[in-house]
């Protein structure tokens, strides 16, 4: 469904991302590990069309999109939650529902029950805006901004981040539901292991920009984890 190949992308004249190749089948949840600053967030923001890819190709749905923008990418069903939320923080949070919207312009005209149902709390804040939002509702909110655009790849870049247990479970629990459903793929940045195992098919480790290791889940052993996870 998502394929990247030989993926080469980086900022200016530094390259961050050399040949690196991966795939999110449908209703398949696959996580990139790795330490800071290896290129995550850099790959999701090329899978996304932020980046202008340098070589390879990014495919999705069966067709190219590498040369595509940002909005055609999304409005194609790739939706994104990125690492710090990047909630309008002027704007309240229905209107930052309708912002996922916009982005998958003429195909939902309201935002869908099921993006909302994920996140019950979200309806009774509409009102209040972003900035006044903990870490824990933004991170909800961000996700459920990706969804009403009825994405079928989900990029989540970090969204356990700082947040507080109970919501970090919540969010576990949506991104089983997801799985469960069966219709959207999943590539989930995360730096918690425990979490991770909980809710991953598959996984990539990145070092220097540079996929490393890759498997199941259950081959995510302690030896890999030594060698390009922790210190
Ligand atoms: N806007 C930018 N301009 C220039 N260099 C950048 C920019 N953003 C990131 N980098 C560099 O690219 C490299 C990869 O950064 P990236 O944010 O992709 O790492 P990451 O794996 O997501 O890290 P973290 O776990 O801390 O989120 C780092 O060396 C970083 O300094
Ligand atoms: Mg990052």
């Amino acid at each position: 469904m998502l394929s990247v190949e030989h993926l080469e992308s980086g900022y200016g004249e530094s390259v961050i991302l050399r040949d690196v190749t991966l795939r999110v089948g449908p209703g398949e949840v696959v996580c990139l590990l790795g330490r800071n600053g290896v290129g995550k967030t850099t790959l999701l923001k090329s899978i996304m069309g932020l980046l202008k890819a340098r070589k390879g190709k990014v495919l999705y749905g069966g067709s190219e999109v590498t040369r595509k923008e940002p909005g055609e990418r999304a409005k194609r069903g790739i939706g994104y939650v990125p690492q710090g939320r990047e909630i309008f923080g002027q704007l309240t949070v229905y209107e930052n529902l309708l912002l996922g919207l916009e982005a998958a312009k003429g195909k939902n005209a309201e935002v869908p029950a099921e993006a909302i149902e994920k996140f019950p709390v979200l309806p009774s804040m509409y009102a209040r805006r972003g900035g006044d939002l903990s870490g824990g509702q933004q991170q909800q909110l961000a996700f459920a901004r990706a969804l009403a655009s009825k994405p079928e790849v989900l990029l989540l870049d970090e969204p356990t981040e700082g947040i507080q247990p109970s919501i970090v479970e919540e969010i576990r629990g949506v991104i089983r539901g997801i799985k469960a459903e069966g219709r959207t793929g999943v590539l989930l940045v995360e730096q918690s292991l425990d979490f991770v195992r909980g809710v991953a098919d598959r996984f990539y480790v990145m070092e220097k920009g540079t996929i490393v290791a890759e498997g199941g889940i259950a081959d995510l052993s302690d030896d890999i984890v030594r060698k390009h996870i922790t210190l």
